[in-house]
């Protein structure tokens, strides 16, 4: 099966910006899932280039429009790469042949007499570029632009979109799912209970000028919807090329509720008129807003995709994107917010999972796939049933747009796997040789959630499903997490594949909150590192002053929980010489985990009583509670050191 899948085309008086960046991912997830699920997929992006706002955009700049278009074009086309969008076409409404197009269905729908000529007075919004109805005006203003429209009288054509009200409405209803969210549905057919206007479809070159020439009258240019609604035509080479005849009869045209009404009503009738069959489905989502406000150029908040990945990161802006926005609803863009996904449901979760996983594949079976027995326990069983309603859950919402959901359902996964590593304590089975079978296969199962893991993530994560896939010896192509009919099932992972362990997937972040620079509306981040000399400054502390502490790598060689404590361990540690420390590290760790770790600790602090137990120095931790949720990470060295080593 194909799928044509395309963005609104954004006008270029502006840069891109979170809006235009989340729409574009949006398309790009789908696209990637439909790929996976072995579908043929177009994407369609591009820039919307002619009319008023670009003509007065470039007056401002004082540059002639089809060079001012250029350049924002550009931007367009070079802010997708950074945020891993791969469009395969990119149109411009200044193409050659989207000029020859939009003048050959002008042409040829004024030939079957839905064009007339008429004189016309209005009320002429210039933000929304169309005359607005007494109706839609609150207050005597546009809603969306909080402006008064300009009364204009003038001769115009207009287009006979009236004729084609009672052919959409029943369409409409005919076909639950044309458009959707429902209340969107619901939203034009209520427009539509109400007589529909024709629409005027030219600009008096005395007005404008830039725009493409009406074919039948040489005074007037076209009204920038009637030209821009034609790309998504244009980009497959309608009338005659295979790409139209392929892949319209499964347009799928994804857009923010702002332009709702030119592509449930102008956009359907100019179909009609040209006896070309409707798209198949008009996706809607709602508005993202910057800490709750309207994001706007004048309030300084816009936030660009560059901006972006560099604060945050590639792939958890794409997984915040999704994730963060019920689909059709608007959602709201804050720094708080995406740390917290970032740091909870990225680092703690899914890599903390990742890594807990690979090292205990590293330590007990050196790295090899084990063999899973085949008469497993219920707690395996029913790991098995999470992972299969995982895949479930994650079709239907993805192909259904509902991609918070689908995230959600892979997320249950990952935490039902977390829960299933502490009851099944792997740490206990390896000190029993009679539990091999068994610590086999809970290894062998921990694997094949993490293969399922990086399969359903590849659309929404790219670069991290590919290093995840390595990590676990896939090259990041193989069918076992590069498609959905290959791979979307249990037990696809050999016994005896190599993995290779992982780095961290996701560095942990703060907000560095000193640093934002507020009036730009940008967002400054930065990965946690202590000891930073730019935050001493002036007032820092002598490096004699550190010296004083005896930080050594010390190797955990014995570790308890202290009775009657959730939080305290007793760990026996070498540095070199063996001594007993207590820490506060008991939620965060099973004790068994921590053996053969080796880990940083002051050495020479006084020695202390807790809870009975004299401790002979103290673990070094980093704490981060960024998501409200206390977490302590243990401090280690990146390459195995001698038992004592100090820190300089
Ligand atoms: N040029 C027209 C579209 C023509 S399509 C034939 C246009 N361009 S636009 O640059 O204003 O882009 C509007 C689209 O950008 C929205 O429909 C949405 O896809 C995206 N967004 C712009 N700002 C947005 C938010 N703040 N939030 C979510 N999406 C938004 O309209």
């Amino acid at each position: 099966m194909s799928v044509y899948i395309t963005t609104p085309i954004y006008y270029v008086n502006a840069e891109p910006h979170i809006g235009h960046a989340y729409t574009t991912i949006v398309a790009d997830t789908y696209s990637r899932f439909q790929r996976l699920r072995g579908q043929r997929v177009r994407f369609q992006t591009g820039t919307d280039e002619h009319g008023d706002k670009i003509a007065e955009a470039a007056a401002r700049e004082d540059i002639a429009p089809r060079a001012y278009a250029d350049k924002i074009s550009g931007k367009f086309r070079a802010a997708w790469p950074l945020l891993a969008c791969k469009p395969d076409n990119f149109i411009r409404t200044t193409d050659p042949a989207h000029i020859a197009l939009v003048r050959r269905i002008l042409q040829t729908v004024y030939d079957k007499g839905d064009i007339y000529f008429d004189s016309y007075t209005g009320l002429y919004c210039r933000g929304c570029e169309r005359f607005l109805t007494e109706k839609e005006l609150v207050d005597g203003l546009c809603p969306d632009h909080r402006a008064a429209p300009r009364e204009i009288a003038e001769q115009n054509y207009f287009f006979r979109m009236s004729k084609y009200q009672d052919k959409l409405v029943s369409h409409i209803k005919k076909h639950a799912d044309f458009i959707t969210p429902v209340r969107y549905r619901n939203e034009v057919l209520s427009f539509l209970s109400e007589p529909l206007e024709d629409l005027c479809i030219s600009r008096p070159k005395s007005r404008l000028t830039w725009g493409i020439e009406l074919p039948f009258d040489e005074n007037f240019v076209t009204y920038v919807w009637f030209d821009a609604l034609i790309n998504y035509l244009t980009g497959l080479g309608y009338p005659d090329d295979k790409n139209f005849h392929e892949f319209w009869p499964t347009a799928e045209h994804l857009i923010a509720k702002d332009i709702l009404k030119p592509h449930a009503i102008y956009w359907s009738t100019m179909l009609m008129s040209l006896g070309v069959p409707l798209y198949k489905k008009l996706h809607v989502h709602g508005y993202w807003n910057n800490e709750d406000a309207k994001m706007s150029k004048s309030l300084g908040n816009v936030i660009g995709p560059q901006e972006l990945v560099e604060s945050y990161g590639l792939d958890p802006f794409r997984y915040f994107a999704l994730r963060e926005m019920s689909f059709g609803l608007d959602a709201s863009f804050s720094r708080e917010a995406i740390i917290a996904r970032r740091n909870s449901d990225l680092a703690n979760d899914l890599g903390n999972l990742f890594s807990r996983s690979l090292s205990m594949a590293e330590k007990y079976v050196g790295l090899i796939v084990p063999v899973p027995v085949a008469d497993e326990s219920e707690i395996d069983h029913e790991l098995r049933e999470a992972a299969v309603a995982m895949l479930a859950a994650y079709n239907e919402n993805m192909a259904d747009f509902r991609f918070h959901r689908a995230l959600q359902a892979v997320w249950e996964l990952v935490s039902h796997a977390n829960k299933y590593i502490v009851t099944v304590e792997p740490w206990a089975l390896a000190k029993d040789e009679k539990q091999k079978p068994r610590l086999d296969t809970v290894l062998y199962n921990l694997c094949e959630v993490l293969r399922l893991l990086t399969l359903v993530l590849r659309p929404v994560m790219p670069d991290t499903s590919a290093k995840m896939a390595v990590a676990l010896g896939y090259a990041p192509d193989d069918e076992a997490v590069a498609s959905l009919p290959v791979g979307g099932r249990w037990g696809v992972l050999a016994v005896d594949q190599r993995l290779r362990g992982c780095p961290a997937l996701f560095p942990r972040l703060e907000v560095a909150k000193a640093q934002e620079k507020q009036s730009e509306g940008s967002i400054q981040v930065k990965a946690v590192k202590h000891g930073d000399e730019s935050q001493a400054g002036e007032t820092g502390q002598d490096i004699a002053d550190f010296r004083k502490f005896d930080i050594r790598v010390v190797e955990i060689v014995a570790a308890s929980r202290v009775k009657k404590s959730d939080k305290l361990l007793r760990l026996t540690v070498l540095a070199p010489d063996e001594r007993i420390i207590v820490s506060g590290i008991g939620q965060y760790y099973a004790p068994e985990e921590l053996i053969g770790r080796q880990v940083l600790a002051v050495c020479n602090l006084k020695p202390a009583k807790l809870m009975g137990i004299t401790s002979q120095g103290m673990i070094l931790t980093a704490r981060d509670d960024a998501d409200g949720r206390e977490w302590l990470a243990l401090s280690t060295v990146m390459a195995p050191v001698a038992a004592g080593a100090s820190i300089s």
